[in-house]
């Protein structure tokens, strides 16, 4: 997508060719910083500390760190070690393990003079096939948007998305809000609703951001005022994205992902999920056993923010003897999602289902969690 009029992918080679272009998210939108990441532990750095998050992003984020490391140290020891870092850094998304996964395959049996030039070749390979595959996602659910506004006189189609699931957490288009720049592009009149998405408040900083940049209509709410739209009519559709799908169709998701499909059942409001298969997790029977990360409670104790001077600032909003925790996943169950909007089309959120459309990922083997 476009930042200032220049097109830009969220992770790419640096200008020396081996070092890797980040965008520091954790500064939007008060500042758009490139970072330059040079060696294993700074592209670690950026996991964890979410200098870049996002199911997709990781994943791209881990296989360039992996770049850096066989650079470094092409044997098998040294690479075995690299990948036991990365996907140390962060537990939920499961692209992270299958960027990982994928770049082994690519180097096995390659002679180690030969491994940095083509991980290089393969990291960019995965980050082409996400924007392929983000832009069929777009295709997909821009005709449930298109469809929602038909007949419509006036009226925009109001679509309510949670967490950050566009362009910045992916490495270009986004899986949930691809589908919104898609209609958007082609002239359908859309809407969106904004949760803010506490505690790190990905929707109020990184959503808002990202749609205002674009030209997209939209409003932030707080994280309660989804339900109340709902029963007001207000809300068309919820399309959010995912960090992990079980092979059942449980949707594992930043934390309030299920209150809003909750809200969204109750109201006959249709609720998608956007579902890159790299997201999904056959080897996870259903959504009970997925990883959630527990974050520093520092989130939830803490808001940052930019003062009327122009200085970001991180303030307490809780008092100082009281306890806090921050789960920062949830789990939608299946019978909750209308629909999971995939590079293949729309698919039922179903075991069967999704093992005709992506039979691969079924297979004996992956099924046992190999
Ligand atoms: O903790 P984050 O910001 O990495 O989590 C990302 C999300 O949970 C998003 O909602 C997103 O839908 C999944 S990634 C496309």
């Amino acid at each position: 997508m476009k930042v200032d009029g220049r097109h830009i992918r969220t992770i790419a080679p640096g200008a020396d060719g081996w070092s890797v272009d980040i965008i520091d998210q954790t500064k939007l939108p008060h500042v758009f910083e490139i970072k330059n990441l040079r060696t294993l532990d700074q592209a670690c750095h950026a996991i964890r500390d979410m200098l870049v998050r996002g199911a997709p992003l990781i994943g791209a984020t881990a296989a360039y760190g992996l770049c850096l490391a066989v650079r470094e140290a092409p044997g098998d020891e040294a690479i075995d070690a690299a990948c036991k870092k990365l996907s140390a850094t962060r537990p939920t998304a499961v692209n992270l393990n299958w960027a990982l996964a994928s770049m082994r395959a690519a180097l096995r049996g390659v002679e180690p003079r030969r491994r940095a030039a083509l991980a290089y070749r393969h990291a960019a390979e995965l980050c082409d096939e996400d924007v392929a595959v983000n832009r069929a996602i777009g295709a997909a659910g821009a005709a449930l948007i298109a469809d929602a506004g038909r007949g419509r006189k006036g009226d925009a189609v109001n679509v309510l998305t949670h967490c950050n699931a566009g362009w910045l957490a992916t490495v270009d288009w986004g899986t949930a809000l691809s589908p919104v720049y898609a209609a958007h592009d082609t002239g359908v009149d859309v809407h969106v609703w904004v949760d803010e998405t506490r505690p790190r408040n990905q929707g109020a900083a990184l959503t808002a951001w990202e749609l205002s940049r674009h030209g997209v209509p939209h409003t932030v709410i707080a994280d309660n005022t989804g339900g109340h739209l709902m029963q007001r009519d207000r809300v068309d559709l919820c399309i959010v994205g995912t960090d992990r799908t079980a092979a059942n169709g449980d949707v594992c998701n930043k934390i309030g992902t299920y209150l809003k499909a909750l809200a969204a059942r109750d109201n006959r409001v249709p609720f998608y999920v956007a579902l890159p298969s790299s997201t999904l997790d056959a080897a996870l029977a259903d959504g009970g056993q997925a990883p959630i990360e527990e974050r520093d409670a520092g989130e939830v104790t803490h808001v940052t923010g930019v003062d009327p001077g122009g200085e970001v600032r991180s303030v307490r909003v809780t008092p100082e003897q009281s306890a806090a925790a921050n789960y920062a996943f949830d789990v939608t169950p299946a019978r909750l999602v209308t629909g999971l909007i995939t590079e293949r089309g729309v698919v039922e959120a179903k075991r069967e289902s999704l093992r005709a459309a992506f039979p691969e990922k079924y297979s004996a083997e992956k099924y046992a969690g190999q």
